[in-house]
């Protein structure tokens, strides 16, 4: 935790990757500086902005000029919003538009959205020529906390999310804390979750300053700015720890086993979005937790007080259409979990709470275990 900060500042947080350090640079209209940056990073290159329809019709005007302030030539790359672009089929569209716009070893790609655009803009530049640089301007809560910092990239097979990717970290990003305005209450919402989720791995101080400050954040007053710097750091810090995710990285997915399992149980549709699923993984992994003796009920109690206090989904019941559906079943549930590149030799790993602010990871947690606690919250 650092002392808030003032409208006014730019707080830049650098991830330390020895030669491949970048800075994430927050705050309100920090996008304006887009250009001056680059040019001061990378002078006399080329770009292309890679965004979402839905981005683009908000944000790509204001992207360009900046870009054009400081006379850097640019052209765009503007693919279908939503989890569908992350396919061979998106990745195939905007690596040709980039070879197209002539993108050299020496030049950056911009990819301007949410994690779908980053993640897909990213694995096109980590593979376009055998890697060009990018830059990352993420324009959702979600990629301004968690996807657009650490370098994973990539795109799903029909097989299965993320299955295909790199690690290729960006050069610089710039979380422009007022392009989260026209952003859906839903997906901030959902994004914010992801906030919560560093307070409660790692930072009960945090959690706290959360649970006082949450209504400012959502109307994006400085504690916006602060809360995102805050989870970038946290982020930031794991990172440079471990890049590549043998150890301590693994901490962040508090809450995902469960939520990645909900998440496919719903298709990866409008009906759970991620950190939605993540906020019932982060409250079921804190009930299993305290099921297993480690969190005391009250913390864990307390980490589902404050997700329903933003308007965040809590338990299982809350998902639509959860009770028609195969969703209510342990066993399905536990072999989509096994299904989760989570899983080692029959067991399970999880993300478990021994209190707010710390988590620890168990690699071995017994299926029977889960299974057990699962049926006995369908019944709850
Ligand atoms: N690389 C990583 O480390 C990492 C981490 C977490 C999630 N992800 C990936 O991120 C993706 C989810 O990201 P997301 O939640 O940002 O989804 P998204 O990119 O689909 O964005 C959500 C929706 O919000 C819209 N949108 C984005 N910014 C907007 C703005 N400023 N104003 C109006 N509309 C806006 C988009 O058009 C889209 O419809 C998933 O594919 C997930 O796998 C990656
Ligand atoms: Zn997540």
């Amino acid at each position: 935790m650092t002392a808030p900060l003032k409208h006014s500042d730019m707080a830049v947080v650098e991830v330390a990757l020895e030669n491949r350090a970048y800075d994430i640079v927050i705050g309100r209209g920090a996008l304006a500086s887009l250009g001056a940056r680059i040019a001061a990073l990378r002078p006399g290159v080329r770009t292309a902005v890679v965004t979402d329809k839905t981005v683009a019709r908000h944000w790509l005007e204001a992207t360009e000029a900046s870009l054009a302030g400081a006379g850097i030539p640019t052209s765009r790359i503007i693919v279908e919003e939503g989890e569908g672009s992350k396919s061979y089929a998106g990745l195939e569209k905007v690596s040709e538009a980039l070879i197209a716009a002539k993108i050299e070893r020496n030049d950056l790609v911009i990819a301007l959205g949410g994690g779908v655009v980053g993640d897909l803009a990213g694995f096109a530049a980590a593979i376009l020529r055998r890697g060009v640089d990018f830059v990352q301007v993420p324009t959702s809560l979600l990629a301004q906390v968690d996807s657009s910092v650490g370098g994973k990239t990539g795109i799903n097979s029909p097989q299965g999310k993320n299955l295909l990717g790199a690690f290729h970290q960006p050069v610089l990003v710039i979380a422009d804390t007022a392009v989260l305005d026209t952003l859906s209450p839903r997906q901030f919402r959902a994004g914010y979750a992801e906030v919560a989720k560093y307070g409660a791995l790692g930072d009960e101080a945090f959690f706290a300053w959360l649970e006082a400050n949450h209504a400012e954040l959502f109307k994006g007053g400085v504690a916006r700015e602060h809360a995102i710097a805050t989870s970038c750091r946290a982020k930031a810090a794991i990172v440079a720890r471990d890049e590549r995710e043998t150890g301590d990285r693994a901490l962040l997915n508090l809450g995902h086993t469960f939520g990645h399992a909900l998440e496919a149980a719903t298709g990866f549709s409008d009906r759970l979005f991620h950190g939605e699923g993540v906020a019932i993984g982060m409250v079921l992994a804190a009930q299993f937790s305290a099921s297993l003796g480690m969190i005391s009920p009250a913390d864990a109690a307390r980490l589902e007080r404050h997700l329903v206090d933003v308007g965040l989904p809590t338990r299982l019941q809350e998902i639509a259409g959860f009770a028609q559906e195969g969703l209510a079943d342990a066993d399905a549930l536990m072999s989509l979990m096994a299904q989760d590149k989570k899983v080692r030799r029959g067991k399970l790993t999880f993300i478990l709470l021994e209190a707010i602010g710390r988590a620890v990871i168990a690699r071995d947690v017994e299926p029977t275990r889960v299974r057990d606690f699962l049926k006995d919250r369908l019944k709850a």
